[in-house]
């Protein structure tokens, strides 16, 4: 019997996913089916794979089709924020997670949109051979399309899910580019000197005054000149603004095909988030000792804030 390796079957199962995407055409269940059986050399319900694992495999087809048409596509584009409609429709050929597990829906923890990903990996400018950590870093969706644009860099990744880490465990298996911490970022010794702290879709978990305190370890774990990258969900600056924010993520999921009870749950656990302003935590960065503070990219309520120690 052929021995299957997880990591190479999650490889070849993304391949096979791959041409859809290129054709444009929508992930459904049916074709996960049919590229996880041949990659893992059975069905989900003899236990050869399970749903979590294909949504994966289906954020590293998502992964190939931007190594493969990435850099083009933004030298056409022109810019992050024009290349996003591009983008967006590429991340609605993704299922959505209708299967995904209790506990991942418990703690967000979910990937970054490889919209906001890709536009806060342009937006880090990182150097072929930076040394990056990223806390709160999940299964290493936005680890992988660093290392896709920057393949010389070397990256930790941080996060307080022993099961988010096993992921991004077996997604770089055998990479020695890439190494794990489990910690919470709110109290770890961040280390250093990194030329690159960068962090997605997490920071809103803490409270404000835990985000000044982790923005100034992050400020003193930056080497001189170096970087950070905050790629986050915002706050509106107003309730009027934060409303509209609210009724326009409403319609881009429904006009997604979210099922109504995903965005039942989704709304449900916004509840816990503590989202705050650009404009605040452009101030709590400064304040915090960074300098060239700039919000490099926004769409609503998404945005990449980045600054320099
Ligand atoms: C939405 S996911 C984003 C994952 C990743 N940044 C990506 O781009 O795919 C949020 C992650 O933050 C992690 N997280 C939340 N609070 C954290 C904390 N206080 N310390 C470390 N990680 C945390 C969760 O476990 C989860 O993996």
């Amino acid at each position: 019997m052929t021995e299957i390796v997880p990591g190479a079957a999650l490889t070849r199962a993304a391949h096979q996913l791959l041409p859809l995407l290129e054709q444009g055409q929508r992930i459904d269940a049916p074709a996960l089916r049919i590229a996880m059986g041949a990659a893992f050399g059975g069905s989900d319900t003899d236990g050869a794979w399970d749903w979590k694992t294909a949504y994966d495999v289906c954020e590293g087809a998502a992964v190939l089709f931007l190594r493969k048409y990435g850099k083009a596509l933004l030298r056409k584009a022109g810019s992050p924020a024009a290349a996003l409609p591009l983008l967006t429709r590429i991340a609605g050929l993704q299922p959505s997670h209708t299967r995904r597990s209790e506990e991942s829906e418990a703690f967000q923890q979910f990937s970054t949109p490889i919209p906001l990903g890709f536009a806060a990996a342009t937006a880090a400018a990182i150097t072929a051979d930076d040394i990056v950590l990223e806390p709160s870093a999940g299964t290493g969706l936005l680890a992988a399309l660093l290392l896709e644009r920057m393949p010389n860099a070397r990256i930790t990744c941080l996060d307080a899910s022993d099961g988010m880490l096993d992921e991004a465990r077996a997604r770089f298996a055998g990479d020695d580019r890439v190494d794990f911490v489990l910690a919470d970022m709110a109290t770890a010794d961040l280390g250093g000197p990194w030329g690159v702290v960068m962090s997605a879709l997490a920071i809103h978990h803490l409270e404000d005054a835990a985000k000044k305190a982790l923005f100034a370890g992050v400020r003193g774990a930056l080497t001189p000149g170096g970087l950070f990258v905050n790629a986050e969900q915002v706050l509106g600056p107003t309730p009027a603004l934060e409303e509209r924010y609210a009724r326009r993520w409403l319609a881009d999921v429904r006009a997604a095909g979210v099922p109504g009870d995903e965005i039942d749950r989704a709304c449900e656990r916004m509840r816990f988030d503590r989202c705050a302003s650009v404009e605040d935590q452009l101030a709590w960065m400064r304040d915090a000792g960074l300098a060239d503070v700039d919000c490099t990219f926004k769409s609503w309520r998404f945005a990449v804030l980045s600054g320099r120690a």
